[in-house]
């Protein structure tokens, strides 16, 4: 079953344009404070500072053990301001890489613990690994106040187009997930280690070879993603497809007229309130909004 898996996926990828900036590496910065909209990166500034300054939350996240995720599904109902970070040229950008079918998947924020006292890490996105899925991309957004810089995401330019035998990547018994011979290929590995400081966002092929860093810190990191993928690769891919989270009126409005949604996965709750229905594959279905409440 996981050879007619890996044939197909590998059958759909090539089908893929695999054009444009983003195909250079792999990655690509696609929101800079610095070149990109101010008034986006004043709002993105806003939320980040309600967030860390929410002891609720601060505590909720301290409940898991060290590099434990909470993700939370309605922060573009929350936070709907954020869906500007994907602008026409980013837009672009993605439909050269993944076709002008490509649609969003995902949209939320991830919450990891980096207290190293809540106990031994549990999270092996912190080991070189790809995401078994073959070529779809994931759009990183660090909201902590100095960007991912303790906990850099790193990417290995050029692996991206990597074929892999199988798309199934456990952890060894030698305790790696990528073999050492291959990542010997790419002399300099820390070279390709990207810090994104606030105010960027960065858009990579999650089929190339990247690691998060797990180093310990009192201060959480929390980081709105966003998933991409092209319309072709649903039946195949395991993960990859339209998972479950919630958007707020204007969020819907600004990703429809970007054509990014399907409408079919779309349902209307209240006035404001849009659900984007799928499988229910994050690890968990989290509310900020509940998180958050008491502090009203
Ligand atoms: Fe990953």
């Amino acid at each position: 079953m996981q050879l007619i898996k890996d044939v197909l996926i590998k059958i759909i990828d090539y089908s893929l344009p695999g054009q444009g900036p983003i195909d250079e590496h792999g990655g690509l910065t696609t929101f800079d404070c610095n070149k990109s909209n101010l008034e986006v990166y004043d709002y993105m500034k806003n939320v980040s500072k309600t967030l860390f300054g929410s002891n609720l939350l601060m505590d909720f996240i301290a409940q898991k053990g060290f590099g434990g995720l909470s993700d939370f599904t309605d922060f573009f109902y929350m936070y709907p301001g954020a869906a500007k970070l994907i602008d026409t040229r980013v837009i672009g950008a993605i439909y050269q890489y993944l076709g002008a079918g490509a649609k969003i998947d995902f949209a939320g924020l991830a919450a990891f613990n980096m207290d190293e006292k809540a106990g031994e890490l549990i999270n092996y996105s912190g080991l070189f690994h790809h995401d078994s899925v073959g070529s779809r991309l994931k759009l990183f957004f660090p909201l902590n106040p100095e960007g991912n810089r303790d906990y850099p995401t790193a990417y290995i330019s050029g692996t991206h187009k990597l074929k892999w035998k199988t798309y199934i990547n456990p952890v060894n018994s030698n305790g790696s997930r990528i073999p050492d011979e291959l990542l010997k290929l790419y002399s300099d590995v820390s070279k390709n280690e990207k810090v994104v400081p606030f105010g960027t966002s960065y858009l990579f092929d999650t089929n190339g070879i990247h690691s998060g860093c797990y180093r310990p810190s009192s201060q959480p990191r929390l980081v709105v993603q966003m998933e991409f993928s092209n319309r072709k690769s649903l039946l195949v891919r395991g993960k990859v497809g339209p998972s479950q989270f919630n958007l707020h009126s204007t969020a819907y409005e600004h990703f429809s007229e970007l054509k990014l949604l399907r409408r079919s996965n779309i349902k209307r709750q209240s006035d404001d309130n849009y659900l984007h229905i799928g499988r229910s594959n994050r690890r968990n279905i989290l509310n900020l909004s509940d998180v958050l409440k008491e502090s009203e």
